[in-house]
């Protein structure tokens, strides 16, 4: 009787708020692991950060040696998986990586788990994207009509939570809120105006064609993971005063009619997807009853436009820290350890 394959993995950016979630999933879905190191800037370097019931020790990144790595998770921002992703996988890793660096790569699979999990395999330089949050939980949603009746156009507004911007993005949002109460002067750093009690449309930088880059990446990621160059996808992005979870309002016009009926019956059936739709008071989904802290993403409010023979309308929720980066990334790492 052999022993199944383990890998020795690293979480790059582990003290961060994608790291340290990383690190819980890779315990809690008993990934198998031979070792697990966590890697962040100098400033951690000799803190502890917790997998599972253990506390292991952070590492310098700057000065760690790859070799020997199997599998390496990257969430500590562009620059840094720009720089260490290439050196890692020439070390022989598989890096997985959940930043924007090389999503747009040709030559760079980008993948859901539940919805394109074929292109993980496809990886010729050793790297694998993890797509942006916003774009997750909208293709775990989409990917069932898709199939069923072609979504030739997608309308969407999203409402994301304070933590896509990284632990400092939470703590803005936590003194900024106890600053208000003590009626004390705001001044933001983080987000480009107060977050607290307010709403900002803007979400990274803006793009010539005056959509923001978060905008766009839904635009470019949709079409990437959907391998349909065709589909329309016009999105207006918006920072809200919520600390986990994504919301999003999507209107969809497919090719084939979709009954409301029929797009509930599907989406019931879908992976990663979990119905909450009963037309009564908190008979949704919200970031704070239901997908803070949970795996899935959630849809509810499905409803037939009443300005289009073949749109729909869904509400789209989903812990952007867990299926919107963390877990989504554990996903792939086990469809690469399942290759044997
Ligand atoms: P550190 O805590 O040492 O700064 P978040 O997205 O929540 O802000 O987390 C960002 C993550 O990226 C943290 O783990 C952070 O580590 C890590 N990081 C930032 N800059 C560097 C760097 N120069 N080298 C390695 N890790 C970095």
């Amino acid at each position: 009787e052999s022993m199944s394959k383990q890998f020795k993995v690293a979480v790059v950016g582990a003290t961060g708020a994608v790291g340290e979630t990383m690190l819980s999933i890779l315990a809690e879905r008993e990934f198998p692991a031979s070792e697990v190191i966590a890697l962040a800037s100098e400033r951690s370097a000799g803190s502890l950060v917790k997998y599972g019931n253990d506390d292991i020790v952070v590492q310098d990144l700057a000065t760690f040696d790859p070799a020997g790595i199997d599998i390496a998770l990257f969430s500590a921002g562009g620059g840094i998986s720009k720089e260490y992703g290439p050196k890692f996988a020439a070390a022989g890793a598989v890096v997985i990586d959940n930043s924007s660096t090389f999503r747009y790569d040709d030559d760079v699979p980008l993948v859901v788990s539940e919805v394109n999990p074929e292109q993980a395999g496809n990886r010729p330089r050793g790297i694998i994207a993890n797509p942006n949050c916003s774009t997750m939980q909208l293709m775990v949603a989409l990917k069932p009509l898709h199939d069923a009746a072609k979504i030739e156009r997608i309308n969407i507004a999203t409402y994301q939570s304070a933590s896509g911007a990284g632990r400092s993005g939470m703590e803005e949002l936590g003194r900024q809120t106890a600053e208000l109460l003590n009626f004390q002067d705001i001044k933001p750093s983080k987000f480009q105006v107060q977050i607290a009690f307010n709403l900002i449309p803007q979400i990274d930088d803006f793009q010539p064609n005056g959509f923001t880059k978060e905008e766009m990446k839904l635009v470019w990621e949709t079409r990437k993971i959907l391998g349909d160059e065709a589909i329309g996808v016009n999105p207006t992005v918006v920072r809200v005063p919520v600390f986990y979870g994504h919301s999003e309002a999507v209107h969809i016009e497919t090719r084939d009619k979709l009954s409301a009926e029929q797009a509930r019956e599907l989406l019931e059936r879908a992976p990663g997807v979990v119905v909450v739709d009963e037309r009564v008071a908190g008979g949704y989904p919200t970031p704070v009853t239901h997908a803070s802290g949970s795996d899935a993403v959630y849809v509810g409010r499905i409803r037939e436009d009443l300005s289009h023979p073949r749109g729909l309308d869904l509400w789209v929720v989903s812990d952007n820290i867990r299926k919107g980066a963390a877990l989504n990334a554990v996903q792939i790492a086990e469809l690469v350890a399942s290759e044997g």
